[in-house]
């Protein structure tokens, strides 16, 4: 099995690309220091796969550390770089957190790469990098726009770094532009575990239907789409697992010649902030309390992906459906509620 280092891969996104990496025959071996993650996620990785992931409680910015773990497990022959701070308005508040983690974990990856001759990297990017598109949806040759907060100024300079450092000879390197993740893995042993009040759509959904928060607010309804509310592309989290393994595949076989490679991951779809209410009311058979409230600050109106070169070069496609992934969710979250 060839080993690949998953930075982040006790978060939401990584826990579920660890899950779908280890079933299609790669061995990944997780590094995360639980900054925004918990230690419980690898005993659900742990349940689902029947079998314990390697893991390593290191901050990546921590070359001293990184290199440590490049040294103990011979043979790394990839790496997927999840770890990083997400969260847009946190980042508006404590720029220099964001810059520094993000920047910092992302240069020291690549200086301790090379020095273990390894010479694949998929990286987490997002749609943030379009910033608000002139034209949708967007594709991979969409221009980019200044980015409307720290967060996402950290997406576009690790983008640019990556892309000089793979022309200077570094590690070849697909980046994936997500959309919007939402969901769990159908075992329910793994999902979203936001600290504190959530940020994203689906996890305050799923908590206001569970009594957790009193009622949904819905961040503007005067925008120029269908309903109003703002347009995403919600992609359920086990497909975009999906889709690092498929650009794993791609680089450790040598698949195509570029050093970067760009692609949109989404399901190609839009769907309004309205029309996922009323696709949880239906899929979990709850009745969501929601009020419209105004519009929050450095919202794109709307944005949704073209799918077309994930699915024309890397035959990547998307499976599940909105009121599925929003399904999942629902299970998910019902499990956290049992818990407590
Ligand atoms: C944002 C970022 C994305 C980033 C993600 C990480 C942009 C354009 N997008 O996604 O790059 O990866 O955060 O967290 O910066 N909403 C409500 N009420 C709520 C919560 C959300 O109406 O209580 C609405 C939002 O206004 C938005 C939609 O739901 O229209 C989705 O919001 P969210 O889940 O926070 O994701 P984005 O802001 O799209």
């Amino acid at each position: 099995m060839k080993k690949i280092l998953v930075t982040g891969g006790a978060g939401y996104i990584g826990s579920h690309a660890v899950v779908e990496l280890y079933q299609a025959g790669y061995q990944p071996v997780i590094v995360d220091d639980f900054s925004n993650s918990q230690e419980s996620v690898l005993a659900g990785i742990e349940a689902i796969l029947g079998t314990a992931v390697p893991f390593y409680r290191v901050d990546c910015a921590d070359e001293a550390a990184l290199r440590g773990v490049f040294a103990a497990e011979a043979g790394i022959a990839g790496v997927i770089h999840f770890a990083a701070f997400k969260a847009v308005g946190e980042s508006v508040l404590k720029p220099l957190a964001y810059y520094r983690n993000n920047l910092d974990s992302l240069l020291a990856l690549l200086a301790v790469m090379p020095e273990f001759g390894v010479k694949s990297l998929v990286f987490s990017s997002s749609c943030t990098v379009y910033g608000i598109p002139d034209a949708l949806p967007v594709t991979e040759a969409t221009p980019t726009k200044k980015a409307t907060s720290p967060y996402g100024a950290t997406k576009q300079m690790a983008e640019d770094i990556l892309t000089d450092v793979a022309a200077a000879g570094g590690p070849r390197t697909i980046l994936l532009r997500y959309f919007n993740p939402i969901g769990a893995h159908a075992s329910a042993r793994i999902g979203e575990l936001p600290l504190g009040v959530p940020n994203n759509l689906v996890p305050f959904i799923t908590q206001t239907a569970a009594g957790i928060r009193e009622k949904l607010t819905i961040n503007g309804s005067d925008y120029d789409t269908v309903d109003g509310t703002n347009v995403r592309d919600y992609i359920h989290v086990v497909d975009l697992a999906k889709a690092h393994v498929v650009a794993v595949r791609r680089l450790l076989d040598a698949v195509g010649a570029d050093q970067v490679e760009t692609f949109n991951v989404g399901t190609g779809h839009g769907n309004s902030v309205l029309e996922v209410v009323h696709a949880f009311e239906q899929a979990s058979g709850q009745k969501l309390n929601y009020s419209l409230g105004p519009r929050r600050a450095g919202d794109v109106p709307a944005i949704y992906a073209d799918a077309t070169k994930a699915a024309n070069v890397l035959g990547f496609k998307t499976e599940t459906s909105l009121a599925d992934s929003l399904a999942s969710a629902w299970k998910w979250q019902q499990t956290l509620t049992d818990k407590k």
